[in-house]
């Protein structure tokens, strides 16, 4: 593990940033800090580096991986050409949480787009991913560094429980900003379609480029989803959790259901209502007020109910409007689409 402070200067040169730098340029994966969540990082063209990714976290082979670049000039190696709304949301949002999904370049492994002739790019907003992707001189394919099906990461101390003894090193830069995964945008196509919400959202994305749609499927799950990522049961915890739709007294009748059945019950709710429960394990994941610090600390919540090996838990739901979007997609796949509604 290499401990890197947040205020690496871009011009300086950190000797533990040169060394991962030169393990990924060796074809091994090296998990680091981007301003969503932890990377789990490889050589984008190199087939067998890129394997050692799906092997790492046992992820399924037909999902592919977003590859990370810390200029553009990385670009023309990577796609075939831009147009011109997917230029203009280069230019709004990156560095940034958006992942531009493009015609992809023979080059690119095809283990990194899982087959597809399409490839998804973002240039992450965090000084030690940046300064490593620059060092090693590569693109960098790079799914979330956890367990597949788990939360991702958003400390080194969650890629330590789900990777040790399975990756070459973990780049320490402390807690990631977002705490959810980027927004994912398909730009290979007339029309763009955003395939995953995340902190960039479908109205800052409509400010730039007018004419977009959101695959239905990142909300109901009777729809295929367009992205295959989309489709697998993700971040959850190894209790059910379901998903509330209704007032606080409903779920207070649900705790008492659940305890008289002897299980020991979870609560998933914010810092206003923390004292509004009587329930084993009640965990605040932020302020309601803002919702950008429940984004940060839900995966990290969701990691915490599996310490405490609790039976069942129930989670509060989220205004379903801006980063809340992506907010209750990221519950309502941990909660295996399960919602009680009142
Ligand atoms: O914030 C993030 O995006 C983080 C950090 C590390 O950058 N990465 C991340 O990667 O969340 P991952 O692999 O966990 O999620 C990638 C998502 C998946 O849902 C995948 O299916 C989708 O992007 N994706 C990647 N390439 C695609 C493509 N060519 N077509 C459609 N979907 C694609
Ligand atoms: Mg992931």
């Amino acid at each position: 593990c290499w401990n890197v402070d947040n205020s690496v200067n871009k011009d300086k040169v950190y000797p533990q940033i040169v060394d991962a730098a030169k393990i990924l340029q060796l074809g091994q994966v090296v998990a680091f800090p981007t301003e969503t969540v932890y990377g789990l990082g490889a050589n984008a063209f190199s087939d067998e580096a890129v394997q050692l990714i799906f092997q790492a976290k046992g992820r399924p082979s037909d999902n592919p991986l977003i590859v990370h670049i810390a200029n553009n000039n990385q670009l023309a190696e990577l796609v075939e050409e831009i147009p011109e709304g997917a230029k203009k949301l280069m230019e709004a949002f990156w560095p940034g949480p958006l992942t531009i999904i493009l015609k992809s370049k023979k080059q690119v492994s095809k283990f990194v787009t899982a087959g597809l002739s399409t490839v998804g790019v973002r240039m992450p907003d965090h000084p030690v991913a940046l300064a490593l992707i620059e060092a090693s001189g590569l693109p960098i394919a790079a799914p979330s560094a956890n367990t597949s099906g788990k939360p991702s990461p958003t400390s080194a101390k969650h890629v330590f429980e789900d990777l040790n003894g399975r990756i070459a090193g973990i780049v320490d830069g402390g807690s990631t900003g977002v705490g959810l995964e980027s927004t994912v945008i398909d730009c290979s196509q007339e029309v763009f379609t955003i395939l995953r919400p995340g902190s960039i959202t479908p109205e800052m994305i409509k400010k730039v480029v007018s004419n977009i749609e959101v695959d239905p499927a990142t909300v109901k799950e009777t729809e295929a989803p367009k992205s295959p990522g989309m489709k697998y049961k993700h971040y959850a915890p190894d209790a059910q959790m379901h998903l509330v739709n209704g007032s606080m007294e409903f779920i207070h009748k649900l705790i008492h259901n659940a305890k008289s059945e002897g299980k020991k019950v979870g609560i998933l709710t914010t810092e206003e209502n923390i004292n509004q429960y009587k329930a084993d394990v009640v965990l605040a994941c932020g302020k309601r007020e803002d919702l950008t610090t429940v984004a940060a600390s839900l995966y990290d919540c969701i990691r915490q109910f599996n310490e405490e090996n609790v039976d069942i838990i129930f989670c509060e739901s989220f205004p379903y409007e801006g980063i809340g979007i992506a907010i209750m997609n990221r519950l309502w796949k941990a909660c295996g689409h399960s919602i009680i509604t009142e």
